[in-house]
């Protein structure tokens, strides 16, 4: 790294971590003005250049010279500190800054609007921009960034190979008709592909001839979908992982995902113990309980139609569901999954085999003719975190179920895989946002992107 840049918030705390910190020690920083406040004879500035979760005390008093100019630096101000550090062991923040001198980088405006008082959630989301400089957001964004790597840490550990799928692309992997059209003239709108092009909803499609390739892999990526849900769970652009592995069924594939999912969580804990502290003190109380507790825990595993016999017994003794009309066949909404994994297991839970008409089209067909080899991954306050399942590789029922719901047309290469050396397969997406909200906490997935795209709302 060049010389010529400041040292780091973070090469501090690494190397007072390491002991290496010495009393008297002279630094240079630059960063921003958090927060400033005075007695009139001292001063302390919350200072941060954001490399690291946690805030430096910058201390200035009355032996400065420039303790009136200093007094006025506003929050939001970016700033060249000058000073030595101070070691305060018995303190809340073991190191501190005796000031010397301060230079003002770039100043900042009155009308700044992350002023010292808490702000609300919505109060953010509309300046997205400056977001990331308040605390919350900021801890959000670093444990996103840690998630992100421990993803590619467990498969690429593992010998999977990573695989970018197309955003562009011509089928609805799902079936269910919410994609977003692309379109390059209005006027024309299917001209420049020659073909109906949309963003992708999955690369799972796209990602199967690489599985059937290379046996293991994944495509880690952002996908999109036209729903219109205004929930706090759904976003129109939201990133998913989606791994694929050939020569392995149902249970595999709900081996891999338990694994996975608790790698990652531990990965979390580990490298991001500011943050989580963070998380499980002003977000979501015993939220480090909860994920110790995953990690220790076994996911239990149900068949949909117990799940059903679970939630019909729940009605008879007398619980009140928003829809009470529980049958076997129905589409299961967000409140039914939450009574199971909240109630029932209090905690992860997989939900096998569910009926073969309301899943899609590419899983495989179970020996009764009705079910599916299909599991949902629920948890506590999301319902939903995980889809997956064995793919169908018989060419002829999985076929028969394409001109069913006419869509072999254009997928005709996803059929001839089961043609050319077709084996068993199987695979899952793990929605990379929801995971976040259920590992810090945060009740809204708006929080957890950097961006949200959500129906009526594109601001930035
Ligand atoms: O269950 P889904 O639709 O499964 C698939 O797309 C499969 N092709 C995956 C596969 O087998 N390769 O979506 C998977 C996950 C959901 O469990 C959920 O976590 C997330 O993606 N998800 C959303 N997250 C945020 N906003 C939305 N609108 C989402 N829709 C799905
Ligand atoms: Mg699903």
């Amino acid at each position: 790294m060049s010389q010529k840049r400041s040292l780091t918030n973070r090469k501090l705390f690494l190397d007072f971590y390491d002991k290496k910190l010495s009393e008297g020690q002279e630094v240079t920083l630059e960063g921003w003005v958090r927060t400033n406040r005075d007695n009139g004879s001292v001063g302390f500035i919350e200072f941060n250049d954001g490399s690291h979760f946690k805030n430096i005390q910058l201390v200035y008093s009355k032996e400065n010279s420039n303790f009136e100019d200093f007094s006025h630096i506003r929050y939001g101000t970016a700033i060249e500190v000058l000073g030595n550090i101070r070691l305060t062991p018995e303190m809340k923040q073991p190191f501190e800054i005796a000031v010397k001198n301060i230079n003002i980088l770039g100043e900042c405006s009155e009308d700044y609007p992350l002023q010292k008082k808490r702000h609300t959630f919505e109060f953010l989301r509309d300046i997205a921009y400056l977001r990331p400089r308040s605390n919350t957001f900021n801890a959000v964004n670093r444990v996103r960034n840690a998630l992100a790597f421990a993803i590619h840490t467990y498969f690429q550990e593992r010998g999977f190979i990573y695989v970018h799928t197309p955003i562009i692309t011509a089928n609805d992997a799902e079936g269910a008709g919410q994609v977003f059209h692309v379109i390059a003239d209005p006027k024309k709108p299917t001209e420049f592909f020659n073909a109906n092009a949309c963003l992708t909803v999955s690369g799972q499609l796209h990602v199967e001839p690489f599985a059937l390739a290379f046996r293991d892999v994944y495509t880690f990526g952002p996908t999109f979908r036209a729903e219109n849900s205004n929930t706090n769970r759904h976003a129109s652009e939201f990133w998913m992982i989606e791994p694929e592995i050939a020569f392995a069924d149902l249970e595999d594939d709900m081996d891999l995902i338990e694994s996975f999912l608790k790698f990652i969580i531990k990965y979390v804990i580990d490298k991001c113990p500011d943050e989580m502290n963070f998380f499980n003190t002003m977000i979501e109380k015993g939220v480090l309980d909860k994920l110790n507790n995953v990690l220790k825990t076994p996911f239990r595993r149900m068949t949909y139609t117990e799940g059903i016999e679970l939630l019909q017994k729940a009605v008879k003794g007398g619980h009140k569901f928003e829809n009470n009309d529980i049958f076997w066949g129905m589409d299961l909404q967000s409140e039914h999954e939450r009574y199971l994994t909240e109630e029932i297991v209090k905690g992860p839970v997989f939900l096998t085999d569910y009926p073969k008409e309301i899943k899609a089209f590419y899983m495989k067909l179970n020996d009764d003719n009705k079910t599916v080899a299909a599991c949902d991954l629920l948890v506590p306050k999301e319902g939903e975190i995980v889809g997956g399942s064995q793919r169908e590789e018989d060419y002829d029922k999985l076929q028969a179920k394409m001109r069913e719901l006419g869509n072999e047309e254009g997928l005709e290469w996803y059929l001839n895989l089961r043609k050319f050396g077709g084996c068993k397969h199987a695979g899952f997406g793990l929605g990379f946002d929801r995971l976040l909200m259920y590992i810090t906490g945060m009740q809204n997935i708006r929080d957890t992107e950097p961006y949200p795209r959500t129906p009526g709302g594109l601001k930035y």
